[in-house]
């Protein structure tokens, strides 16, 4: 049994990538080490893909190489993340059970040849990987390379889904253990419309392709389905790697992933990961980077995570694929640190040169030598102590939730434009231009904490997660409320009642009408006006509630718009970046909470994590601020860490 490694408390934000070393004969092995300590890495991640070279015939295991490697690369101090080898199985295995084929709601079935084949649902899948997981555990568990096993890899992309009997069976399961009985289920489900009413088990189907709308209820739950049965895969690696080792378990998320729920995920990672790929054409990539940083971080309580994967410069599955730009690279790797980073790693050390991503770009590229930026940020990263192991200062909070996305995005909703993560995305551009810093959180998360609470067009809200916002108001808290909030329960049910039923209270404002507009209509805020698409809402504030902007021309001309109850602020519509600033400043200052530094330019991000304050310019000319009196010059795209004034 290993004890843990270094791994709660790095000097220095570790430093490597994934490293496929089948793609290489050995002696490129060796000259990997050596270029790795050159180029600084200290962190490798190892067997991700390594499946058909580890077990190349059913029940035929070729482990010796495997150790080669990780003696290589403890030689040269290179600590190893090891990882099960489970995301893709290798083409025997859709030969030995064609069922463990994934099948899609139309009933096609996915083949092999590409990765990730495999059905969530199949026993064969389970049965042998998890036979792969123990003959690795036990032969290389105790290995002193070893600092952090990885499960899988990027769970449910690109298969998050499988429609085929076995998945429709291991559904009724999920769907008993839920919901107890038959009569339970018609009644989640609403199922008394459009005659859907199941009188056994046996009639439940996945939400398979159908005439028209299919039943909002079911494919809610086959959403939540869905990702518990990738997790089941999570954990029984997860249980058996504790059976053999006590070193931390992580596997890698991708941000805002739409089919798994991270956060119920979370809570069984030792360590969150996640890989991030910005996109440089997007002028405003950064900030969805920092509010996935965010995410990470909110993810796991506020501790620290790692940047599992992110590219040096290009990625290769983009219609046009845009390097990151000079500076870049190494500004965007510091934003992570910034915002909780405890590593800094990439997909992958050596870029390859045959199958689906030789024009990905990599740490060492095609002529076998590590990228100059690479060794450079790589010394950086070694020399960047104190701040490892830090906590980030946030007193703002934005609520994100799986199973609102999901029930929102059904179809047959009033507008189909309007979607939870475009409106997150939407006000925490306005916290990021605000210079506040954001904890991304679950809905029903303990909020106390915080000064600031966003809920961005949550239209689910679970008993629990409205009882969470009513104590955090109750006790002193300032709280922004997106439209098209607080529908329906966790069934996707309307109660019945005024609208928002699930938050009318807490606004102190009656929706009368849902109105998304046939064109542009305009908000009166705080002496501007704002162009507004997609939706509006035609209010009744309480007595007392304040009106703080109202639409101007239209029907709705004169209409409260955007209303302040108390510490409750609502905005009807979704306003663009000046409006959604400008609720978001009157909130801020009622809730007290500022930017980590006064007087940001824009385009500027500051952020404190422990003593260290991290300041990010990324606009394309250059900048100066003020950090405790003394003046700071940044270049463009370029980042400077100093001590917290
Ligand atoms: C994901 C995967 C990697 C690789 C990269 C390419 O992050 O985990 O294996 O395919 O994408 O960007």
């Amino acid at each position: 049994m290993t004890t843990p490694g270094p791994w709660s408390a790095p000097h220095v934000p570790w430093f490597g990538g994934d490293y496929n070393p089948e793609q290489w004969p050995e002696d490129v092995w060796v000259r990997d080490v050596e270029l790795m300590r050159a180029a600084g890495v200290t962190l490798a991640t190892v067997g991700v893909f390594s499946w058909a070279r580890l077990e190349p015939r059913p029940g035929e295991y070729d482990l010796d190489w495997l150790g080669r490697v990780l003696d290589l690369l403890h030689g040269g101090g290179i600590a190893v993340d090891l990882a099960t080898a489970t995301a893709s199985p290798p083409p025997w295995l859709a030969r030995l059970d064609p069922a463990s084929l994934p099948v899609r709601a139309d009933g096609s079935r996915l083949w092999p040849g590409s990765r990730q084949a495999y059905c969530p649902s199949s026993t064969t899948y389970r049965e042998r990987s998890l036979a792969l997981v123990e003959r690795l555990a036990t032969r290389y568990a105790d290995h002193p390379a070893l600092v952090l096993w990885h499960v899988g890899n990027e769970f449910g992309n690109h298969v998050a889904e499988c429609f085929c009997d076995r998945s429709a069976e291991r559904f009724r399961e999920w769907l008993r253990d839920r919901h107890g009985g038959i009569e339970a289920l018609n009644a989640a489900w609403g199922t008394a419309f459009w005659s859907q009413h199941y009188s056994d088990w046996a009639e439940v189907l996945p939400p398979r392709a159908t005439p028209t709308f299919g039943n909002p209820g079911q494919a809610l739950d086959w959403r939540r389905f869905c990702s518990d049965e990738l997790l089941g895969h999570y954990l029984a690696e997860r249980d058996l790697l504790r059976r053999h080792s006590a070193l931390p378990v992580t596997t890698n998320f991708v941000g805002f992933w739409p089919e798994l729920d991270y956060s119920s995920w979370a809570p069984h990672l030792d360590v969150v990961s996640q890989d991030t790929y910005q996109d440089p054409a997007d002028p405003r990539t950064h900030v969805d980077a920092a509010m996935v940083c965010d995410l990470m971080r909110g993810l796991g309580d506020g501790r620290p995570w790692l940047l599992m994967e992110q590219t040096t410069a290009r990625v290769n599955w983009r219609e046009r694929n845009v390097a990151k730009r000079p500076g870049q690279y190494r500004a965007w790797s510091l934003q992570a640190v910034a915002r909780g980073a405890d590593a800094v790693l990439h997909f992958q050390w050596r870029q390859s040169t045959a199958g689906a991503e030789k024009w990905h770009s990599a740490m060492v590229g095609h002529d076998g030598e590590p990228r100059a930026d690479v060794a450079a940020l790589g010394a950086e990263l070694a020399a960047l102590t104190g701040v490892t192991g830090q906590p980030v200062h946030g007193r703002t909070a934005l609520v994100f939730s799986w199973p609102s996305w999901w029930a929102q995005a059904q179809p047959a909703q009033p507008a189909a434009e309007l979607d939870h993560l475009t409106e997150a995305r939407r006000w925490y551009a306005g916290t990021w231009d605000e210079g506040l810093t954001v904890d991304v959180v679950r809905p029903g998360a303990d909020l106390t904490a915080y000064a600031l609470v966003v809920l961005p067009t949550v239209y689910l809200l679970a008993d629990a997660e409205v009882a969470a916002l009513e104590a955090y108001v109750a006790g002193g808290g300032t709280l922004v409320v997106g439209c098209w909030s607080g529908l329906v329960d966790d069934r996707d049910q309307v109660p019945v009642g005024r609208y928002p039923a699930r938050l009318r209270d807490l606004l102190g404002v009656t929706v009368l009408e849902h109105l998304p507009p046939a064109g542009p209509v305009t908000v009166e805020l705080a002496g501007d006006r704002h162009q507004v698409a997609v939706w509006s809402e035609r209010l009744a504030p309480d007595p007392g509630t304040e009106v703080l902007g109202s639409y101007a021309g239209g029907e709705l001309d004169g209409c409260p718009a955007v209303t302040r109850h108390g510490r409750v602020f609502y905005a009807s519509a979704p306003l663009p970046p000046a409006g959604t600033r400008a609720v978001l400043a009157a909130a801020a200052a009622a809730a007290g909470v500022g930017p980590a530094l006064a007087g940001l330019p824009p385009g500027v991000e500051a952020v404190r994590r422990g003593d260290s304050l991290f300041l990010l310019n990324h606009t394309d000319a250059p900048v100066e601020l003020v950090v405790g009196g003394e003046p700071v010059r940044l270049a463009a795209r370029d980042a400077v860490v100093r001590r917290a004034p």
